[in-house]
């Protein structure tokens, strides 16, 4: 038995890093997933790797109509919805005299925008259920997290593009937890500081990712120096495994966070950037 068993669980950009993890947890809890990635050959692969019965559903989530998929495929395929991780998403870096418009809007997309629009296609499947088992005198949790950056809530230089995003997902997250608090649906934020995934490795060795819808392409990873200060400035001394990242997540879909709501845990090894009000 999983504290998870029955549960259905959306996790976008799940088809590696931080995501793959978060759905390996799901699953080994008990939890059917659905793997929202871009990537369709990261995405089945994770899936065949569950312990439970998966469901892949590729497409880049910023088109038109992408994310109403998603969920309806969840639902079509197991009957529900119980768990939604917004995760899916990527740095496209500058200083901000040079962002140029297209990238701006590329990072409020995939941050903001495409969260959102998960969370409205959801809305009925969630509340509903939540309002059947209110008329019946029952207490089910159902959980949303989402996931930003400490970028997003302490500011970064040369990330006013990622970090405007990644800020506006606290204020939807806290302003949904208002809205959806009284169904018993969390609603909380992971912010993470520097994981040992592809966005943070040797440039070089990371590779390329689309820009936006522009037909360009972003260069990820992080410079040699940058990946040395890492060290120094992370009070653990080290980043986080994207395993270690994904405990943050998996704790705010579990039944052991179920009087934690509308709140922004950071999990970053003690890091925090320094300008917090
Ligand atoms: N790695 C870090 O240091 C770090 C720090 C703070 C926040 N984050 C955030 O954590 C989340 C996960 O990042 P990660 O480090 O695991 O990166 P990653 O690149 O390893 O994984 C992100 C996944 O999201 C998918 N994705 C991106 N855009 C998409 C789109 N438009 N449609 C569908 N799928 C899309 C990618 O294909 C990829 O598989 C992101 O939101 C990122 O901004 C990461």
């Amino acid at each position: 038995m999983g504290e998870l068993d029955g549960r259905v669980a959306i996790v976008t950009g799940a088809g590696r890093g931080i995501g793959e993890q978060v759905a390996r947890k799901l699953a080994a809890a008990g939890a059917h997933v659905v793997v929202s990635d871009r990537d369709g050959a990261e995405a089945e692969a994770v899936v065949a790797g569950l312990q439970t019965a998966g469901h892949a559903h590729v497409g880049d989530l910023t088109a038109p109509g992408v994310c109403d998929a998603l969920v309806a495929s969840a639902v079509a395929t197991f009957g529900g919805l119980d768990i939604v991780v917004n995760n899916a998403g990527y740095a496209w870096d500058g200083p901000l005299h040079k962002v140029t418009d297209e990238q701006y809007q590329a990072m409020l997309d995939i941050h903001t925008i495409v969260p959102f629009r998960v969370l409205r296609a959801a809305a009925p499947h969630l509340r509903e259920a939540a309002k059947a088992e209110r008329a019946e005198g029952r207490e089910v949790f159902r959980k949303v997290v989402n996931v930003t950056s400490l970028a997003g809530v302490m500011g970064n230089a040369g990330q006013t593009a990622y970090a405007s995003g990644k800020g506006a997902i606290v204020g939807l997250t806290r302003a949904t937890a208002k809205e959806w608090g009284a169904l018993k649906i969390n609603v909380n934020c992971v912010a993470f500081g520097v994981i040992d995934t592809r966005l943070i490795a040797p440039v070089g060795e990371a590779g390329e990712i689309p820009a936006g819808d522009t037909g360009g392409t972003i260069t990820l990873g992080v410079p040699a120096k940058v990946r040395e200060s890492f060290g120094l400035a992370i009070p653990l001394g080290r980043p986080a495994t994207p395993e270690e990242a994904a405990r943050g997540v998996y704790f705010l879909c579990s039944p052991a966070s179920d009087y934690v709501h509308g709140q922004v845990l950071n999990v970053s090894g003690g890091l925090s950037l320094g300008m917090a009000g």
